[in-house]
């Protein structure tokens, strides 16, 4: 037991393992509750059990790190993570998606970068442990970041919450062990993730109430202007405003992420490789965009005047283009 004790180290290393014991009886229990050992398992348990022994350390760590952040920012985080979680769930058992999580994760986000600014937002989702949720979160905090620049109402701005937190849905169906890998990817694997716009889409129509632009975003969000993108190679007016906007957002955040097999990219580096997209991206937004991150503390002092197209029923919503031009 002593040897025990010593090798569990300190309170947090105790309080983040999963130890396993052959006897996981009560006299064990109390052995390793002795030494400040919460958790024991036996080796043989059912998968699931271990799964929600990992869950519920990685939530408990999660809070504890939260705890640095202001109110709001933790809540729309706990928010997404839940959102999160309910979505992996309900699109690998085929179960009903979580409507009222989206909405209330999306409102959530949209107040956090309100009232705490973008940058603080960007800094914090850094404390979430998985990949996916927190590119979600990036994608939805930075296109709702991206409406308040340009001026957009609260209607636009939770459109795009709810598209940055749904465009990859259809990546949940892939295991981890490939959306993570830290190596080339096989052709099984690539062909595999090219699917996952169609397949997200699909999940998101068989639903009740998702609006129909977060399903277009999920099924578009790979398309580009020029015809080149994926999975239909749809091109210019066919691509609508939200869309044209989400992808710019969705591939400055891939950039800027840092990955298993890479590391991420500094915001003017991620610039510089959209600029030279050209044709592909929507060229009046990006210039929009680049304003935006690359103003020091992500000042909205330079926003642009809100076009005639920005009113206060919506403007994204009605497939108006935030500056003006004929989507
Ligand atoms: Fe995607
Ligand atoms: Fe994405």
């Amino acid at each position: 037991m002593r040897r025990l004790e010593r090798l569990a180290g300190g309170v947090r290393l105790r309080e983040q393992t999963i130890f396993l014991s052959p006897d996981t009886g009560r006299t064990a229990q109390v052995q390793a509750n002795s030494i400040g050992i919460e958790r024991i398992f036996d080796p043989r348990s059912r998968e699931a059990d271990v799964v929600a022994a990992v869950a519920a350390v990685l939530e408990q760590e999660l809070d504890r790190q939260l705890e640095t952040c202001s109110r709001q920012i933790a809540s729309a985080i706990k928010q997404s993570d839940l959102l999160h979680r309910r979505l992996c769930s309900a699109m690998r058992g085929k179960k009903p998606l979580p409507m009222a999580a989206l909405d209330q994760s999306a409102a959530s986000i949209c107040d956090a970068v309100e009232d705490e600014g973008f940058a603080r937002w960007l800094k914090a989702i850094e404390l979430h442990h998985g990949q996916t949720c927190r590119h979600m979160m990036n994608v939805a905090g930075t296109a709702v970041a991206f409406g308040r620049y340009l001026g957009l109402p609260r209607v636009d701005l939770l459109l795009l919450a709810q598209a940055g937190l749904l465009h990859d849905v259809g990546k949940l169906f892939i295991p981890i062990s490939v959306l993570e890998k830290d190596g080339p990817l096989t052709e099984a694997e690539r062909a595999q993730i090219a699917c996952h716009p169609e397949r997200g889409a699909k999940a998101l129509a068989r639903e009740q109430g998702v609006d129909r632009q977060v399903i277009e975003a999920a099924l578009c969000h790979h398309e580009y202007l020029d015809g080149s993108g994926y999975p239909n190679g749809i091109s210019g007016d066919t691509i609508s405003p939200l869309v044209r906007l989400l992808t710019i957002v969705d591939i400055f955040a891939a950039l800027t992420e840092r990955r298993a097999y890479k590391e991420p990219m500094t915001a003017r580096m991620a610039i510089g490789h959209l600029m030279q997209m050209r044709d592909k991206l929507d060229q009046p937004l990006l210039r929009a965009f680049r304003g935006l991150v690359l103003e020091p503390v992500f000042a909205v002092s330079k926003a642009p005047e809100p076009a005639r197209s920005v009113t206060a029923e919506g403007c994204l919503t009605y497939r108006r283009h935030p500056l003006g031009e004929v989507a």
